[in-house]
């Protein structure tokens, strides 16, 4: 048996076992999606926002990239927070990092990843250069990456809060909850890091003022 093979055989038995426990479940879930949480997340394997949230379908919308990056020009996840604000309504945006993260890892080396990978740890080494005093303070290297983890999605927070998309429905429905979290693999506990309410202030120069 191929190795894929395995993943369908599971998802059998997954649908049959949910089926038995609840007759209604897959009816209820496939015309219902009002999730109150968009998900940012690493797209790292061992992060898998359901599993370590005890959450089940239906309630977490979600989006991940390698370090969980909130990039001002990335149709994709800018469709995603369009759709899960304006759309779903939802009511709290997580971005969700990771310790030991190797996305974060690689970009504090000066290794040629080639262009696309290049491109996008660019965006890392812009916190770390944002950051350099706190950061080069440091001196344990696992420990330095650990706070650029952290630094890293505070700053990612900083950007869904620089969207226009954010700052309008701040201004007129006074949501969402903007939240950074760092998880840690070694014990599978979340810490919460930074958070913002709608309505923060930021830098003036982000602030759109005829929303
Ligand atoms: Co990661």
């Amino acid at each position: 048996m191929f190795s894929y093979e395995k993943l369908l055989l599971q998802n059998k038995a997954w649908a049959a076992e949910k089926e038995a426990e609840d007759p209604t479940y897959f009816n209820k879930l496939e015309h219902i999606q009002t999730p109150e949480f968009l998900w940012i997340g690493c797209s790292d394997s061992r992060v898998p926002a359901n599993e370590i949230t005890g959450t089940n379908p239906g309630e977490i919308f979600v989006h991940r990239n390698v370090a969980n990056l909130v990039v001002n020009t990335d149709v994709n996840l800018g469709s995603v927070i369009d759709y899960a604000v304006n759309h779903l309504k939802i009511r709290h945006i997580i971005v969700c990092g990771h310790y030991g993260c190797g996305g974060i890892k690689a970009a504090m080396n000066n290794h040629d990843y080639r262009t696309v990978l290049n491109k996008w740890l660019r965006n890392i080494k812009d916190v770390y250069r944002l950051h350099r005093d706190q950061l080069d303070a440091v001196t344990n290297p696992d420990e330095r990456a650990d706070l650029l983890v952290e630094l890293n999605v505070r700053e990612q927070v900083l950007n869904l809060a620089k969207t226009s998309t954010i700052q309008k429905a701040w201004k007129h429905e006074n949501r969402p909850y903007l939240h950074g979290w760092v998880y840690r693999l070694k014990n599978g506990v979340i810490k919460p890091i930074f958070e913002m309410s709608p309505g923060t202030h930021i830098d003036p120069i982000y602030e759109y003022d005829d929303l």
